[in-house]
């Protein structure tokens, strides 16, 4: 397809009984099989042709037998990490990971140990608290602060709950559910506190290509040499080209001796195969995608302004903190003075819109929602309707 193609984000597509969680589980989850998803971070887009040509082709063999990483894996991780945010990283310094959740375990068993202290930066994507907890280590929260509707680190508290036990950040990077885009200078002082204590940051960052303009996403191992020296970067395909299903991503790592350690944990527990169709995906994504995700990038911040045009002039009391990355949109429900039972059934029994309870991503979460808008807009303009009926009455 030439670089002219114009991709189609409008088509309604039915996913039902392909099982998938997001529309499959609906009943087991919210307890009714007709809710609008909009939790799970999945978007409603089809996956871009090339990608599925390159499965398609890859079919044709018809053999698929136990498979290693080619080259091709590697050089197109680089060319899109130098080419999409500036980073130049060589091919020694990359590994794999069946997703990023997986690394994020493996990497807090395999360099901390049990009792350590961690930090996370809640509300965050909550599998970063299991990555803690049921590895035996101990949860570290600096809270982010909502400062004129926009999140920040809070660096002050961030150094007083630092001790010498304390040995990982997990750093989400664009954040989710807060939907930051660390600047370099936040990145920088990051760095500075976790060097002047010997702590290592694994910097997942999974929406890294999913950054809405003026904002710029920054690797935090590209910050400084130092920095890179401590940093683990997880990255992956999976939320930017809907490839989740594939279970393929990357971990990068300049300093050699962690990513021998986080290796080691990887072979021993035979992970380190991998899945050839994700190895074709993640090859055709990153070799052939700018041109779909600038198409994407342009439907998602359409998608954001209708949201935040319907809120501000229909439901007020809802508020939208301004995004400046992900298809996760950050809902402030606290203006409605509602309890979290009230607002469940509205959302679920009522209005039959399925989001994500902020609750779920930890201490600063309670009254807010997390709502999917990787979606046609048909979708969207649906559940606004019908969060209009049920929280304006
Ligand atoms: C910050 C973050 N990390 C990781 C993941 C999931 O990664 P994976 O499916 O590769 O395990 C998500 C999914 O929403 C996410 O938001």
């Amino acid at each position: 397809m030439s670089k002219l193609t114009r991709y189609n984000f409008d088509e309604i597509i039915n996913r039902e009984k392909t099982n998938s969680v997001k529309y499959d589980l609906r009943s087991k989850l919210f307890g009714k099989a007709d809710v609008i998803p909009m939790w799970v971070a999945d978007m409603d887009f089809k996956t871009p042709d090339f990608i599925v040509e390159a499965i398609r082709k890859r079919t044709e063999h018809e053999i698929f037998g136990y498979t290693f990483r080619s080259e091709g894996f590697c050089n197109s991780i680089i060319n899109w990490i130098q080419k999409r945010h500036g980073w130049t990283i060589e091919k020694e310094w990359i590994s794999f990971s069946p997703g990023v959740v997986p690394a994020l375990n493996i990497l807090v068993q395999s360099l901390t140990k049990p009792g350590d202290k961690i930090i996370v930066q809640p509300p965050v994507y909550f599998p970063f608290f299991g990555a803690v907890e049921n590895n035996g280590r101990k949860m570290v929260e600096n809270q982010l602060k909502l400062v004129n509707g926009r999140y920040e680190i809070d660096f002050e508290h961030l150094e007083s709950v630092i001790d010498t036990d304390v040995k990982m950040l997990l750093f989400c990077s664009p954040h989710n559910p807060c939907s930051r885009v660390w600047t370099k200078e936040e990145l920088e002082k990051i760095g500075d506190i976790c060097l002047k204590n010997n702590i290592l940051i694994v910097s997942d960052e999974i929406h890294s290509d999913l950054v809405f303009k003026p904002n710029k996403h920054f690797p935090t191992a590209s910050i400084s040499k130092q920095i890179s020296d401590i940093t683990i970067t997880c990255i992956a395909p999976s939320k930017t080209f809907n490839l989740a299903g594939l279970h393929t991503s990357a971990v990068i790592c300049r300093n050699k001796e962690l990513l021998k350690k986080y290796n080691k944990f990887l072979e021993d527990f035979h992970l380190s195969g991998g899945n050839i169709f994700g190895f074709e995906a993640l090859e055709a994504a990153y070799n052939q995608g700018d041109g779909w995700l600038n198409q994407l990038l342009e439907y998602l911040q359409s998608n954001i302004n209708f949201v935040d045009d319907y809120l501000q002039q229909n439901i007020p009391k809802i508020k939208l903190i301004k995004p400046e990355a992900t298809f996760l949109l950050w809902l402030d429900f606290r203006e409605l003075k509602l309890t979290n039972k009230e607002i469940k059934k509205l959302l679920i029994e009522k209005a039959g819109v399925a989001l994500f309870d902020g609750r779920i991503f930890g201490k600063g979460g309670e009254g807010f929602q997390r709502m999917n808008i990787g979606c046609p807009k048909e979708v969207l303009e649906k559940v606004l309707i019908n969060l209009k009926v049920e929280f304006t009455k």
